[in-house]
């Protein structure tokens, strides 16, 4: 893992201290409202529909074991709000008919950051501390500015990788960070980067979308696409490069990001984002992104061309921990073990199959940690999760755990010899169910449980899914599917791109939902990245399930057989479209009309 250096180090804590002070200055009244606002914003504290909301960077979502027992803490500790908050909040939510609002625990967002819902202002001073003394923070996690730059959750330990993205996003961390220029753009912004052949991180759907690659002579580079984002206009990233040498990524994201920086509809902010300008002005605005590039590698003498030393410097922090360096071979009587073992606890070959994937090592393994499950939001994870993760990350991961996008865990630096020693003990704290890309592993944003800007709630529906899908003889017969669902338009939880999609919608003041079929994220499954259709008016929640089993059903009465494999429900869709799933789906609602 990165190790930060004395510098990040003491930025990070004098960060933390500088925040104490503006606390205190506001709590003082020495500084209003207005003034205090920006300050708290730019370190990530929110305030939400009931409470304060802390978002806490996870560059590239690497988080160390003492990384998450610190986690653990602050939701031990402070996830808790005022006893009048939470009175407050409990009798909104019961008109909604939520009765419970849990507490005490973290989110992992797609954008692998976590956050915390419930943490008094008044304790805000003591987290940041808290965070700083395990080099966390909550800075550009909030606000028009370079966010967080996400990465594949596989980085490093990929077969599939042609290079490790990392030390980039490391790199890119640095120089982004508090870089006036980008202090204040049009509206946020959003890297995701990848090394590998399957695209795990999403890159189509971000404001910028960075692929390595080699070309024909070898050489790495960047295939370097801008302008995707979802919210009221999902839109596909453009390539703007084919190929960029990998010493010029950051003269040239200062190009991309300084044109949208001078031309991005200031003016509206449902039109500020980067897609809005690439879409419009197309070839014109690459062309201006080519030409500043020129001018600052030409003019500027390029300076921010990534030396080898210092691409060396920090890749050196992301050597592979010595223990897997050591057994880099398979070791065939351990994995003659495994097999037996398989055989024998059926429940372990399923989680052997579909939450452990290969490792470049051979005689490792990259392991998931699913953190979908019955009564709890899909991404959250409670205190003594956190720090049973922690523990499980020490005794098989060399300390590691990385955040995914599709808001699990993982453990990339598993011994095969340790897959059934790590199962049992995933088990026995429920972080092993066996559904990784099946319906239940569906991605959720807060919704209006907890988002002051939700249409509609996300986690009872999840919820309402999930109770009904329990059977994982089921959910492997319909096999691997994205179920993705926003509270609202501005697509946190990533609507656009399930290949069954859910967003709530206002109508009348009363929650509905639209329902979208063929998103995809451009993962290996999936195929090319893709917004889904919408397949008619929305939908009551109590109708939600119900048009879910409708649409699956059609799909395995319709779905071919490919080979020695079933079509997937992604694939069946491509080959049908919609019509066939419409007609089942508005089944539902008139026979829910008739049955009203
Ligand atoms: C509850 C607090 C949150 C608020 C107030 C909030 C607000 C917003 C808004 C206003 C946008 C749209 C920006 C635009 O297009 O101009 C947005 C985008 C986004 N949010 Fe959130 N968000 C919240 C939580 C989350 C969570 C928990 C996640 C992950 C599960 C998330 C992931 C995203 C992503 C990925 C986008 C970009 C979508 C795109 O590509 O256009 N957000 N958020
Ligand atoms: S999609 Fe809407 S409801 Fe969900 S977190 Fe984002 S802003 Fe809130």
């Amino acid at each position: 893992m990165y190790q930060y250096t004395e510098f990040d180090r003491t930025f990070v804590r004098s960060r933390a201290a500088q925040f104490r002070d503006q606390i205190e200055r506001w709590q003082s009244g020495k500084l209003s409202e207005d003034d205090f606002r920006p300050l708290r914003l730019q370190n990530g504290w929110y305030v939400q529909r009931h409470a304060p909301m802390l978002r806490v960077a996870v560059p590239y979502g690497e988080l160390s074991s003492a990384q998450l027992r610190v986690l653990a803490r602050v939701a031990r500790e402070y996830d808790e709000p005022e006893a009048e908050v939470y009175r407050l909040a409990s009798e909104a939510q019961r008109k909604l008919g939520t009765i419970r609002l849990p507490t005490h625990y973290a989110h992992f967002t797609t954008r692998t950051n976590v956050q915390f819902n419930w943490i008094p202002l008044a304790k805000a001073a003591d987290v940041m501390d808290l965070l700083a003394s395990v080099d966390m923070h909550g800075i550009q996690t909030s606000g028009n500015c370079i966010r967080n730059i996400s990465c594949d959750e596989r980085a490093g330990v990929a077969p599939d990788e042609v290079a490790d993205p990392r030390p980039f996003a490391e790199i890119m961390r640095q120089w982004t960070t508090l870089h006036p220029e980008f202090a204040f753009l049009p509206r946020k912004f959003k890297i995701a980067i990848t090394g590998a052949a399957e695209d795990r991180a999403a890159t189509d759907w971000h404001d910028v979308g960075l692929h390595l690659l080699r070309n024909d002579a070898g050489e790495l580079g960047f295939r370097v696409s801008a302008g995707g984002g979802m919210g009221r206009t999902p839109i596909l990233g453009t390539v703007l490069r084919e190929f960029l040498p990998w010493r010029h990524i950051m003269n040239y994201i200062e190009a991309v990001v300084r044109v949208y920086n001078q031309y991005g509809r200031r003016d509206n902010k449902y039109k500020a984002r980067i897609k809005i300008l690439v879409k419009a002005e197309g070839q014109r605005y690459i062309d201006d992104v080519e030409a500043e590039f020129r001018q600052i590698v030409e003019h500027d003498g390029g300076p921010h061309t990534i030396p080898q030393a210092e691409l060396d410097r920090v890749s050196a922090s992301f050597l592979s921990p010595q223990f897997a360096r050591r057994a880099a071979h398979a070791n065939s009587s351990g994995l003659d073990t495994l097999n037996a073992k398989a055989a024998r606890h059926p429940l372990f070959e399923r989680w052997l199959h579909r939450n452990v994937a290969q490792h470049k090592n051979p005689s490792m393994r990259i392991v998931t940690l699913s953190f979908k499950r019955l009564l709890q939001a899909p991404g959250d994870a409670s205190a003594d999760q956190l720090d049973l993760v922690a523990e499980l990350a020490d005794r098989f991961s060399a300390g590691e755990a990385r955040v995914t996008h599709t808001q699990n865990l993982v453990l990339p630096w598993v011994h095969a010899d340790d897959l059934f020693a790590l199962w049992e003990a995933a088990s026995n704290a429920g972080l092993a169910s066996a559904n990784v890309h099946l319906l239940t592993d569906m991605i959720a944003c807060p919704g209006g449980d907890f988002c002051a800007l939700a249409n509609a709630r996300s986690i009872p529906v999840a919820q309402a899914i999930t109770e009904r899908y329990q059977d994982l003889d089921e959910l492997n017969d319909i096999g691997e599917i994205d179920l993705h669902i926003s509270g609202c338009i501005n697509s946190c939880g990533h609507h656009h791109s399930g290949h069954i999609g859910i967003l709530g919608v206002d109508k009348d003041g009363k929650e509905w939902y639209q329902v979208t079929l063929g998103g995809s994220d451009g993962s290996a499954t999936s195929g090319p990245a893709q917004p889904g259709k919408v397949i008619g008016p929305s939908f009551s929640a109590p109708e939600v399930p119900e048009v879910i089993e409708a649409v699956l059903s059609t799909y395995l009465a319709i779905r071919q057989e490919i080979g020695t494999r079933q079509e997937h429900f992604i694939e069946t869709v491509r080959r049908v479209g919609l019509d066939p799933f419409k007609a089942a789906a508005n089944d539902v609602r008139t026979n829910g009309e008739r049955a009203a």
